[in-house]
């Protein structure tokens, strides 16, 4: 989508008129540049009570020269950002290129700059198809929407820098979608290692390197190597660095994302019914990778560190069993309860590593447990983390980006349930079974959150742990039909991009 702004003057072959409830009259500067009788139409319309602006409705008015689509945005005084970006993801889902490429849409009473960027990223987000692999439908336009959003003058300074940014990060957010939407024969961890390094090209301000197979070994990441070993695509970790050299001698963000490109579930093997969705097992490295787009196409100066833990897990000759014991990097040793429980082996070596850059703070992303879409449902990511400020600040941050969040809890009872391995300092499985498994899950990972500078007798380093089981795709992920959520149609959602550029740049 090409977006730009400007007052009211230039007329597209479609005008988008975002109404409040209770309007009974067409608002100043709405109907610019549109004919007489085109005018009057659309004066009938609201003033006859066909159209009263409430929520969700919607009326077309055809007029030659011009589709003219009325959008009830409800109450105005109670409009927040979740009502104007579902509003304008909704539009968006529902116009068709076939009459017109250029679209106006003229926010006139009542908008506040907020709400109008809300609306155009709920445009941007929604609009975001993957063909990649297929030939297009009959008739299908690939040509982008190209896009003016209207106010008046005293607008036009915060339209043209919000829409620029919120631009920006939805590129991150459909590149996160991408990289979860490539089927698995794909999308491999050499794969994604080498569209990092392609995207770092050329970029004077970005880092990456790559930990392969033979780097693995020397550094001893047996987390990576166990899950990794049994696919002859062999594991890899993934390090970002935006802006390595700024910000010397302070401590900055690190991202840790699961980067499972497939999830067999290994010699514990899954069900074959579903097994299709865990292509998606990489949707917390894809988030890492979007953020880090995300924040370097919106020209953020800070540091930020990434870290996408890559591996395919496969049963075979080569895998790892149940029962095995192995080394981790920060040298704790995991007994294997069962090999589907891989995600948790791979984010040890993560958060060991990112221990290393000494950051402010550590948040992972992870597909990690079936029990946290149990529990939430698809609408909202579980939360547990070690410090009460950095919860709270991601809170924030997600509400305001429409990627809820709910905290769950890290206890004693859960810790235990993991670290009373008979052969190791901790197993992959809980003794609960099935009890709070997302919650011991979170404890696990806990263990392998390093104290600042090592030091035992120091805290922990600030951490946040997402379980994005059940927001990093929708349940329209084998279909095409409508999901729940507005914002993404099929396929993946690129869930917390926005979130996490909310957090860091502190917007
Ligand atoms: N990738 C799965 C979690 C998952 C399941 C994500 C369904 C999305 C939908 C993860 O690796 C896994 O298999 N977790 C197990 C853990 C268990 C073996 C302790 C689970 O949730 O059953
Ligand atoms: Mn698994
Ligand atoms: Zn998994």
């Amino acid at each position: 989508m090409d977006v730009s702004n400007g007052e009211f003057s230039e007329l597209g072959s479609q005008l988008v008129l975002p109404l409040f409830g209770g309007v009974n009259k067409a608002p100043n500067n709405s109907l610019t540049g549109l004919g007489r009788s085109q005018r009057s139409l659309v004066k009938e319309a609201i003033s006859s009570g066909s159209f009263d602006g409430k929520k969700g409705k919607r009326m077309t008015i055809w007029t030659p020269g011009c589709n003219i689509i009325l959008v009830g945005m409800g109450d105005k005084e109670s409009l927040g950002h979740n009502r104007a970006r579902n509003t304008g993801a909704r539009l968006i889902s529902s116009m068709s290129k076939k009459k017109g490429l250029d679209v106006t849409v003229r926010f006139t009473s009542g908008w506040s700059g907020k709400r109008m960027i809300d609306f155009a990223e709920g445009m941007m987000l929604r609009d975001y198809e993957f063909l990649e692999h297929q030939e297009s439908p009959e008739g299908y336009i690939a040509d982008p929407w190209i896009v003016e959003f209207q106010a008046s003058k005293r607008y036009q300074d915060t339209l043209s820098k919000g829409l620029q940014q919120a631009k920006s990060v939805v590129g991150g957010v459909h590149l996160s979608r991408d990289l979860g939407n490539e089927p698995a024969n794909i999308l491999y961890p050499m794969e994604y290692a080498r569209r990092a390094q392609d995207w770092a090209k050329g970029k004077s301000n970005v880092k990456v390197e790559v930990y392969d197979w033979d780097m693995l070994q020397k550094l001893g990441m047996g987390g990576h190597i166990n899950v990794g070993k049994g696919s002859e695509r062999k594991p890899c970790m993934v390090l970002f660095t935006l802006n390595p050299d700024a910000d010397k001698g302070l401590r900055k963000p690190c991202i840790v994302g699961k980067g499972i490109t497939f999830d067999t579930g290994g010699i514990s093997i899954k069900p074959s019914r579903g097994m299709w969705d865990m292509k998606y097992d990489m949707c917390g490295a894809a988030t890492v990778f979007g953020l880090m787009e995300a924040l370097h196409s919106t020209g953020h100066v800070g540091r930020v560190n990434g870290i996408a833990c890559l591996a395919e897990n496969m049963p075979g000759s080569g895998a790892y069993r149940p029962g095995d014991v192995f080394k981790t990097y920060s040298g704790k040793t995991v007994e294997v309860f069962s090999t589907d429980a891989e995600g948790r082996n791979v984010l040890s070596d993560g958060l060991w590593k990112a221990g290393e850059f000494d950051p402010e703070y550590i948040i992972d992303l992870a597909t990690l447990t079936g029990a946290v879409v149990t529990a939430l449902g698809n609408q909202i990511s579980g939360m547990w983390s070690n410090d009460e400020d950095i919860a709270k600040r991601v809170k924030r941050a997600a509400s305001r980006s429409g990627e809820s969040v709910w905290r769950m809890p890290l206890n004693s009872q859960f810790r235990k349930y993991m670290t009373d391995s008979a052969f190791a300092d901790i197993r992959n499985g809980s003794i609960g079974g099935r009890a709070g498994s997302s919650n011991t899950a979170a404890s696990f990972l806990e263990f392998f959150v390093p104290h600042r500078n090592n030091d035992e007798d120091q805290g922990k380093i600030p951490w946040v742990h997402l379980d994005i089981a059940g927001t990093a795709w929708g349940p329209g992920s084998k279909a095409r039909s409508e999901g729940a959520n507005p914002l993404f149609q099929y396929g993946t959602s690129g869930i917390h991009v926005r979130t996490l550029f909310r957090l860091i740049s502190g917007g």
